[in-house]
């Protein structure tokens, strides 16, 4: 259960956030919308605390524990993950890499390297994804949607217990949409992790059959509802929708 209370958060000495309250209990897919610059992404990343984010007051909690003091590595310990908006690529560094360092200092154990090359051989496969992907730098030289289906790749291998996808669908071409969709939504029934989506695409919604759907506007959620609100986004636009 990740639990978000009364929250302030301000960036660049901007108040984002004000009074902000969200709990998203184990299991279950919340997805975020509103208007561009409203905040969506100060959500996430003060969930992972981006030390450009402050929080000035309330508190997060995941299972109980404040994440007050913790640092970003210890919270992705916890098995909370977020895929940014804006992917970066860190050259240098492989997928493959990355992956097995972070899967050793996950599980604190040495990593058998066979059964690890064969397990992510069967995701790319999965996921429709080159293996050539393994091999290369994180991100470095993809595409818009190449860069989202290789942070799947880390979502399968990493196995979080709760997810922040955060525009994941941006940059994907109608069939690159439907096997990310697909697969988060496998993902969910095989781990039954929490995710939190935001999203400007009913379509993604369609497949991932939210839970609850929240409106961020003015400095907080202002509404809670089911898929009828995307009809009302669609009809309406935010500006009516209070
Ligand atoms: N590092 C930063 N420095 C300065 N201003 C920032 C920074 N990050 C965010 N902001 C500002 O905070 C506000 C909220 O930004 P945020 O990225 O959370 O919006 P968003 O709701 O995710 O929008 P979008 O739908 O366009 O992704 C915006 O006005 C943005 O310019
Ligand atoms: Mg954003």
């Amino acid at each position: 259960m990740l639990n978000i209370k009364d929250i302030t958060v301000t960036v660049d000495g901007k108040e984002i956030l004000k009074d902000f309250n969200l709990d998203i209990p184990d299991g279950e897919i919340h997805a975020l919308m509103g208007p561009n610059g409203v905040g969506k992404s100060t959500i996430c990343r003060s969930i992972l605390k981006d030390p450009n984010y402050t929080i000035n007051n309330g508190d997060i909690s995941y299972n109980g524990k404040s994440l007050k003091d913790k640092t970003t590595t210890e919270i992705a310990r916890l098995g909370i993950m977020m895929i940014s908006q804006n992917p970066i690529a860190i050259e240098g560094v492989t997928n493959a890499e990355m992956l097995r360092i972070a899967l050793s200092e996950k599980n604190g154990e040495h990593i058998n390297i066979f059964e690890f090359q064969k397990e992510l051989k069967g995701i790319c496969q999965k996921l429709n994804v080159p293996e050539s992907f393994l091999h290369r730098s994180i991100n470095d030289g993809m595409s818009g949607g190449e860069r989202k289906k290789n942070e799947l790749i880390h979502i399968w291998m990493l196995k979080p217990s709760f997810l922040i996808l955060d525009e994941i669908d941006s940059g994907l071409d109608v069939d690159a949409l439907k096997e990310v969709a697909n697969s988060l939504k496998e993902y969910h029934k095989m781990t039954n992790c929490s995710i939190l989506i935001i999203t400007h695409n009913p379509k993604l919604l369609n497949t991932l059959k939210p839970d609850k759907i929240h409106i961020l506007k003015n400095k907080k959620i202002t509404k809670t509802g089911g898929d009828e609100i995307l009809s009302e986004i669609e009809n309406e636009g935010f500006k009516k929708i209070s």
